[in-house]
């Protein structure tokens, strides 16, 4: 599985700083607010598990799948929002996401929680890759901000591969095509 990682791009430990210092943020900002914390799946479980060990504060947490609708390659802009079922008029919502890349899922989540009358919406993302933006988006809080190089790791995939590994690294796409 190694071999098809060709960098380490942010180690285990450097993660692990970064989400600890991620989380003693927003526990101060947050603190007194009872926030609905939102992991966009699949890719934030790993981010939003360790986050949530340092939000030590009293919060709710809900999950929802965002599929975004792509044509060949390109994203429309078009962003499905399943397996969520909880009010969140007048709620504090932190939205969890792994990656902002286009811009267009975490554009379309935030509007539409804005639309279902959230009090405020806060985007934390692991990574950010500003270079590849198609739809002006910006993050409240980012761990990384990283170049265009697709990565897998801490619950990142390519094509389901490399989710469980505890670091990001740069994937080879020479040996990863025909999984
Ligand atoms: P956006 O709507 O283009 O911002 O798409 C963000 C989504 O694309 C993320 O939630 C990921 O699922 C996926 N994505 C973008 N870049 C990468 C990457 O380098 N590795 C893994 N997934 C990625
Ligand atoms: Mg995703």
């Amino acid at each position: 599985m190694e071999s098809k990682i060709k960098e380490t791009l942010i180690t285990e430990e450097a993660l692990q700083a970064r989400v600890k210092a991620l989380g003693a943020e927003l526990t101060e900002r947050f603190k007194d607010s009872h926030p609905l914390v939102i992991a966009v799946l699949n890719g934030s479980f790993m981010f939003c598990a360790d986050l949530m060990k340092n939000m030590t504060f009293p919060l709710e947490i809900q999950f929802v799948k965002a599929s975004s609708y792509k044509n060949e390659s390109v994203s429309d802009g078009n962003v499905s929002v399943t397996g969520f079922d909880l009010d969140v008029k007048d709620r504090d919502l932190i939205v969890i996401e792994d990656i902002v890349d286009s811009g267009n899922t975490l554009s379309k989540l935030t509007r539409y929680f804005d639309e279902l009358g959230a009090k405020s919406v806060t985007t934390v993302v692991l990574l950010d890759k500003p270079s590849r933006r198609t739809v002006a988006f910006e993050p409240e809080y980012t761990g990384f901000v990283i170049d265009d190089k697709f990565v897998v790791g801490y619950g990142l995939d390519y094509a389901q591969f490399g989710r469980n590994l505890p670091y990001i690294g740069v994937v080879d796409l020479s040996k990863v095509d025909n999984l």
